[in-house]
């Protein structure tokens, strides 16, 4: 038997790792993704190897992650109950294949995760599991051991002499990546408490940001963002150097209680500079270039679409099906959007294509060709028919 473990080198999935060797006795390689979170990955490599690990593997997965995962949400214009861009719920896949990958080129026949039995994390690492290597063995500890809360850990861990951080007591349970960073548990357990300034990391306060705008240009290609003031960048590029810029205005913070999947409410902070500036970009290019039904149609599917990615379907059928419609939604969303960036907002001042469907001369008030404003009366007269039938039946009961 051998196990590969989900490691990220924190304190938990390092007690995971002493604790699955002592309990199924066998080699356990520890798979790490690197989806943008800043690690010292030689350390994380040595602290592996000092609790047992029989080989570290560390894959880069950044630029799979922007162009495969965030994009595809962004062509969606994809966020959980209105608010939550979903990071963390878009690597968890990403995370997971890479992980069954690993399991067959090292012969595993056992895939491990660190993940809690009362999130979200747990379905998506195991849905993933399923979806493409159903015959894996998954063992998740959290579900398994005797181990209730973090005393616990840090007392194996003692035992055991697994470094522990200096600081007993953590204040959040974060999550990061080059998409965004999440904070829950902790103080914001209470969701009537402000989070501390000092936890974000990504983001300045609004009230610290500068109080001269900055402009920008985001270019474009079929719903994908390529380029920024007219300079093409890789997706990795992009997205990194608009959180700088979204980061030092304040701008992709969000505080929200969301329902979790396995049907519990929680409190989350979510730091997003880069993508919510794309996001609000994305949407103002579409404004000029989708067709009034495609985007209406498309807009009815971003609850169900959201709920697909947070609830850890990825690979599914019905996200294939999804997937095919949006891409073919987004064939003429290109072009260029201005933004100004000012004080946490991103505010959209102008916008441009080669295939907008906006035509100045219909819209004006001062012309008239193509667009015969007697057309209106009948127009109204019929959508009105029902409604006067509807109106005279009402008056008479
Ligand atoms: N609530 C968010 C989600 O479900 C963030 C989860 C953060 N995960 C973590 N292991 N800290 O996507
Ligand atoms: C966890 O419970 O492991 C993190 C939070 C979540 O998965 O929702």
């Amino acid at each position: 038997k051998k196990i590969v473990l989900a490691y990220s080198g924190g304190l938990d999935t390092s007690v995971i790792l002493k604790w699955l060797l002592e309990k199924y006795g066998c080699p356990v390689v520890a798979f790490c993704a690197d989806v943008g979170q800043e690690e010292d990955w030689e350390e994380v490599r040595r602290r592996a190897l000092a609790v047992g690990a029989e080989e570290v593997i560390i894959r880069d997965l950044r630029e799979e992650f922007v162009s495969e995962f965030v994009f595809t949400a962004l062509k969606a214009n994809a966020a959980y109950e209105g608010w939550y861009l979903m990071g963390t719920s878009l690597a968890r896949p990403l995370i997971a294949r890479e992980q069954v990958r690993v399991a067959r080129e090292v012969g595993a026949d056992a895939v491990a995760h660190g993940a809690t039995g009362k999130g979200n994390d747990q379905v998506r690492f195991e849905l993933t599991y399923a979806a493409l290597a159903p015959e894996l063995e998954v063992i998740a500890p959290w579900r398994q051991w005797e181990f209730e809360g973090r005393e616990d850990l840090i007392r194996f861990a003692e035992e055991h002499g697994i470094p522990v951080p200096v600081t007993r007591e953590k204040p959040y349970s974060i999550d990061a990546n080059l998409f965004h960073i999440s904070y829950e548990g902790g103080i914001l357990e209470d969701p009537w408490a402000e989070p501390p300034e000092d936890m974000f990391r990504m983001t300045v306060s609004p009230e610290a940001a500068p109080d001269e705008p900055e402009y920008l240009e985001i270019d474009f290609e079929r719903g994908v963002p390529v380029a920024v003031n007219g300079q093409r960048l890789s997706p990795v590029e992009l997205l990194s150097l608009l959180n700088e810029m979204g980061g030092r205005h304040g701008v992709g913070r969000v505080d929200m209680v969301e329902n979790r999947f396995v049907g519990l409410k929680s409190r989350g902070i979510y730091e997003t500079p880069g993508g919510t500036i794309l996001h609000t970009a994305h949407r103002a290019l579409e404004h000029l270039t989708l067709d009034r039904e495609v985007m209406h149609l498309r807009d009815s599917l971003i609850p169900r679409f959201s709920e697909l990615i947070y609830y850890g379907f990825w690979f599914s059928p019905e996200m294939e099906a999804l997937r095919a419609f949006i891409e073919e939604t987004q064939k003429n969303v290109t072009g260029t959007v201005r933004l100004k960036l000012y004080k946490g907002q991103a505010m959209v001042v102008g916008r441009k294509s080669p295939v907008s469907l906006y035509r100045e001369d219909l819209a004006s008030f001062d012309r008239a060709e193509g667009y015969d404003q007697k057309d209106a009366e009948g127009f109204i007269r019929l959508q009105a028919l029902r409604l006067k039938l509807w109106s005279a039946r009402k008056g008479r009961a």
